[in-house]
């Protein structure tokens, strides 16, 4: 490849410089130079390397900071984003900055141990499936997409990357929206959950790299 299209900055945290390791161990996190880092996103905006630079995983506080070093805005902040955990608060600020919004884990993400899904086992999504005919994962998905969002989604499934694709030609209804707007607010993916559970972080404080905005 040439180019890419869109490049992100994965989290607002920087780890030393060792062999990729995951989930990251914390002694490994070093305070991230955001101004250093946004520089280098831009200079390969400038250079043709990436179209379009962006962010994962910024919460508001981080945008205002990154949008005061900013030359070039970010396109792109690609978050958690699902029925479960709406982003009201972060969706506003993106729009109001004209920052495009991507829905990672728009499902819920997959869940490969016994924990239970809280987007594919809501009771409110499957009753507006149900009325509308329509699959639990197709509700979700189209919310998302009501929301202005983009999507990143994954199925191992043919018939459900089919499936997923199809939530253009119908709509939510007002009903709809309100119900799914009153769901109870459940965040899954947070930075302690890419760290190790052993080790300590001294030198950054966590809660600064969250996304913790309802
Ligand atoms: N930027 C970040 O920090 C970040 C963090 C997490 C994830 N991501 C990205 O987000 C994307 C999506 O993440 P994800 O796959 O974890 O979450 P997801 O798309 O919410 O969930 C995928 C899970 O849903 C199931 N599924 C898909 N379609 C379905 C359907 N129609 N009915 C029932 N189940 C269905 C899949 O199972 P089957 O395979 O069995 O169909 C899979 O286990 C990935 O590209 C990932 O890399 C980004």
């Amino acid at each position: 490849m040439e180019y890419v299209d869109l490049y992100l900055v994965h989290w607002p945290m920087s780890v030393k410089p060792t062999k990729p390791h995951y989930p990251m161990r914390r002694e490994d996190i070093v305070p991230m130079n955001l101004r250093g880092v946004w520089q280098a996103m831009e200079e390969c905006h400038r250079l043709g390397l990436s179209k379009m630079i962006g962010v994962s995983n910024f919460t508001t506080k981080k945008l205002q900071e990154l949008l005061t070093i900013a030359k070039i805005p970010p396109a792109v902040n690609q978050v958690e984003l699902n029925p479960v955990w709406q982003q009201k608060k972060l969706m506003e600020f993106c729009k109001e900055k004209g920052i495009h919004v991507t829905a990672y884990q728009p499902l819920g993400g997959q869940h490969r141990t016994s924990t239970i899904n809280p987007v594919m086992h809501s009771d409110v999504l499957k009753e507006i499936a149900e009325a509308k005919e329509k699959s639990v994962a197709q509700i979700s998905l189209r919310w998302v997409y009501e929301q202005g969002a983009s999507m990143v989604t994954t199925s191992t499934k043919p018939e459900r990357l089919k499936e997923n694709t199809e939530i253009f030609d119908w709509q939510l209804t007002e009903e709809d929206r309100l119900k799914i707007s009153e769901i109870p607010q459940h965040k899954r993916v947070s930075v302690l959950s890419i760290l190790c559970p052993d080790g300590v972080s001294g030198v950054v404080d966590l809660s600064e790299v969250d996304v913790v905005e309802v």
